[in-house]
């Protein structure tokens, strides 16, 4: 008995293969036209996926131009909020999820804007937790840079817990319109929030009834100790880390085992492993698309990325030599996971060029038939390295169409991939509890 995955599609135009745009398949207009949000959306939906999820940063990059100016890579250009509330009326099952900043938004804010926005998608709305990991979006907010990751976690654990207990501020069925007695609502039902916290100090409530889910869903991707900590305090999805099989096995064994320290079950939270599928009829026919793509990255916003990931710029060194350890700055501040991984592969004695092309920021690519992308994720899932996959648009909407047309079929076959909706809400559909009211008696 094969089992039954998660799936999440992490979605933007043109994609995140970095070239993509200029691929005479992929129109780069597409990424502020709704119609073609709309319809990327009801595909991710016809393959069954559970969450259509959008990122975000809420900065842009304005150094470097002239290299960022051949990719558009990282660039994100709907802020996904409103991308969401829009896409409620064009979908009806498929959960919505965008990242929201605690490092930048007040926790009332968030509160609001989630909790209206899984009324309108009546219970598949979802928050991705981030703290953000650039010095961009901190110039955006007055800062010179981000604070310490540390401090930027210990302020997301408070958002974190002011937005849920915002959530709570009216019990499930406080709202009872007695219009006989004239009560719109029963004020017993009404709880207030005071907390005084060393970034927060609210005293009150939010006007909206309490969400369908409860909460909205919690997605968190903290790949450092401390946000690893919290994902296991606070999430229900995680977007896994780990370009090997081994390394997303160890990183699903260590937060399946923290969770139970939160007096959790290790089945409330589920661990998505990042992944990019190029998929063809044939396993030739996968590699050559994925060369035709490949080959219209430029390689000096590679070694950007890496710069940039690595937290120090190496463009002055040449592209066919090792590069020398000494480069590689003391910590990181900004992801951990990717830092280790290009550390990784310079300890390996690769050049410039090397590590640039080799590097994926914690994903595995999966090139082939079918068949033999079922085979792997198969594989990867049985062998205990995730509850499903966080699947990376590499462009769209040809790359998801191609695995909602070819790679679904295969996983529905076996078992592992619904053919229907079974839930009403998010939560319903991936087998989250709804969280109760803390008040509630
Ligand atoms: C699939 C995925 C999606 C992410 N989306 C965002 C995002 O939209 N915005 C953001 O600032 N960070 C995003 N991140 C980064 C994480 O929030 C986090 O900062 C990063 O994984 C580093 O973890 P650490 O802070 O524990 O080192 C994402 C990470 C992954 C793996």
């Amino acid at each position: 008995m094969t089992k039954r995955i998660a799936l999440a599609y992490l979605a933007d135009f043109p994609g995140m293969s970095r070239g993509a745009w200029r691929h005479p398949e992929v129109d780069p207009a597409n990424a502020t036209d709704l119609e073609a949000w709309e319809k990327l959306a009801q595909t991710a939906e016809r393959g069954f996926f559970d969450l259509f999820f959008k990122a975000d940063n809420p900065g842009t990059r304005n150094d470097g131009m002239e290299t960022y100016a051949q990719s558009p890579f990282f660039f994100y250009p709907l802020e996904p909020l409103t991308l969401i509330s829009a896409l409620a009326r064009s979908t009806e099952h498929i959960g919505l999820g965008g990242t929201v900043s605690t490092s930048f938004f007040e926790p009332a804010n968030i509160a609001r804007i989630f909790a209206s926005l899984d009324h309108l998608t009546r219970g598949r709305a979802a928050w991705n937790i981030v703290t953000t990991a650039n010095d961009y979006a901190a110039r955006n907010f007055g800062l010179d840079r981000l604070p310490p990751r540390d401090q930027r976690y210990a302020q997301a654990k408070e958002s974190y817990d002011i937005v849920t207990s915002y959530w709570d501020t009216w019990e499930d069925d406080a709202f009872i319109h007695d219009k006989t007695n004239a009560r719109y609502f029963d004020p017993k039902r009404f709880h207030n929030t005071n907390f005084d916290g060393e970034f927060f100090k609210v005293q009150g409530g939010i006007s909206i009834p309490r969400p369908p889910q409860g909460h909205p869903v919690i997605i968190q991707a903290g790949a450092s100790e401390t946000g690893k900590n919290f994902a296991a305090e606070t999430a229900e999805i995680v977007f896994g880390t780990g370009s090997s099989f081994e390394g997303a096995k160890d990183f699903y064994d260590d937060l399946k085992e923290r969770v139970t320290h939160f007096g959790r079950t290790a089945d409330s939270m589920k661990i998505l492993s990042g992944v990019e599928v190029v998929v063809g009829e044939t396993e030739e026919a996968a590699r050559e698309k994925q060369e035709e793509f490949e080959a219209l990255v430029p390689i000096d916003i590679q070694v950007r990325v890496v710069s940039e990931d690595l937290e120090t710029d190496l463009s002055d060194l040449p592209l066919d030599q090792p590069i020398p350890v000494e480069r590689v700055p003391k910590e990181s501040n900004h992801h951990q996971q990717y830092f280790n991984e290009i550390v990784a592969l310079i300890e390996k004695g690769m050049t410039l060029r090397e590590v640039a092309k080799t590097y994926k920021s914690s994903s595995t690519t999966i090139i082939g038939s079918p068949k033999q992308v079922a085979d792997h994720m198969q594989e990867w899932i049985e062998g205990g390295a995730g509850d499903g996959f966080m699947v990376r648009g590499l462009w769209n909407p040809g790359n998801l169409e191609d695995f909602v047309d070819m790679v679904i079929p295969e996983l529905q076959g076996r078992g592992m991939v619904r053919t229907a909706y079974e839930g009403r809400t998010l939560r319903e559909n991936l087998g989250l509890a709804r969280p109760a009211n803390r008040h509630a008696k």
